[in-house]
């Protein structure tokens, strides 16, 4: 059996390390806390350089300008150096940053759709509800650091996630013209698949447990916050940014919410605790 493939960074931190003063006073458990969330970040950026590289020929396929596959391409580059952020965070933590990788699933080819309408499935479920998403997680992890050592990191690490989430938003308002009413149709019943696969993760962080003030502080996740922040940016930012171009994304995301099996009605605005999302839209506006 071949073993599961995972992720060694210890060299690379040798070579780079990172040290963030006041980590010491950490309680052993939100160290751990802290220790985990980055492990993961680590492992999930690391991996999501594939996704990029994946986009590039479908880019190509869809005859797309060569500034965009060179942004692309400088994507996937940028996710392999979060990585290695991520890892030297966690060496600071007293981790060793050493994890096995999430599953390496190709980029969907959706064979049988035109190359264009393909791409955009996958730049719509990538960087439009993705990259978004990270830029409110990270942006609002900037905003809790009190450590500068880990502002700076976190400061590189969003600057190029604003890149990923503006360059979805900037393809489909620039494509938007030539989608024709059937595409758009298509369009907005493929992003019931993509909320529903949102929802079911997301509501998985949900029950997960709170963080302390000093944990959240470096970076440990805390499941009830994941969850707003993910709700309030679907509702403040995803949607109506989809619905901008055109999509039938609040419909989309009120048949995934039934689909996802959760209770009650799909909000329909930010939950309390999701304050900043709003703020943090203005940076993606392409
Ligand atoms: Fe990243
Ligand atoms: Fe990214």
């Amino acid at each position: 059996m071949t073993p599961a493939p995972f992720v060694d960074l210890r060299e690379a931190v040798r070579r780079s390390p990172l040290d963030l003063p006041g980590v010491e006073a950490l309680t052993d458990e939100d160290r751990g806390r802290a220790q985990e969330h980055w492990r993961i970040h680590m492992a999930a950026e690391f991996a999501s350089a594939r996704v990029f590289s994946g986009l590039v020929p479908q880019l190509m396929a869809a005859g797309l300008p060569y500034e965009d596959v060179r942004e692309v391409t400088d994507m996937a580059r940028q996710e392999v150096e979060h990585g290695l952020q991520s890892a030297r965070v966690l060496a600071a933590l007293g981790g060793v940053p050493v994890s096995a990788l999430p599953p390496l699933d190709p980029v969907p080819a959706h064979d049988g759709l035109p190359p264009l309408e393909a791409v955009l499935r996958n730049v719509i479920a990538i960087s439009c509800c993705g990259e978004t998403l990270a830029v409110a997680v990270i942006g609002a992890e900037r905003e809790r650091t009190a450590i500068a050592q880990l502002r700076e990191v976190l400061t590189g690490i969003l600057a190029d996630e604003v890149g990923h989430a503006r360059f979805g938003w900037r393809l489909l308002r620039d494509v938007g013209p030539a989608l024709d009413g059937e595409m758009k149709r298509r369009l907005s019943a493929y992003l019931v698949a993509v909320f529903e696969r949102d929802l079911c993760i997301m509501q998985g962080c949900a029950d997960g447990p709170e963080a302390s003030f000093a944990a959240l502080a470096v970076g440990a996740s805390d499941g009830p916050l994941a969850w707003s922040t993910f709700l309030g940016t679907a509702n403040e930012v995803t949607i109506p940014g989809l619905e901008r171009c055109g999509l039938k994304a609040r419909w989309a995301f009120e048949k995934a919410w039934a689909r996802a099996g959760l209770a009650g009605e799909a909000p329909a605005a930010a939950p309390e605790g999701a304050a900043g999302v709003v703020e943090r839209a203005g940076w993606l506006r392409p």
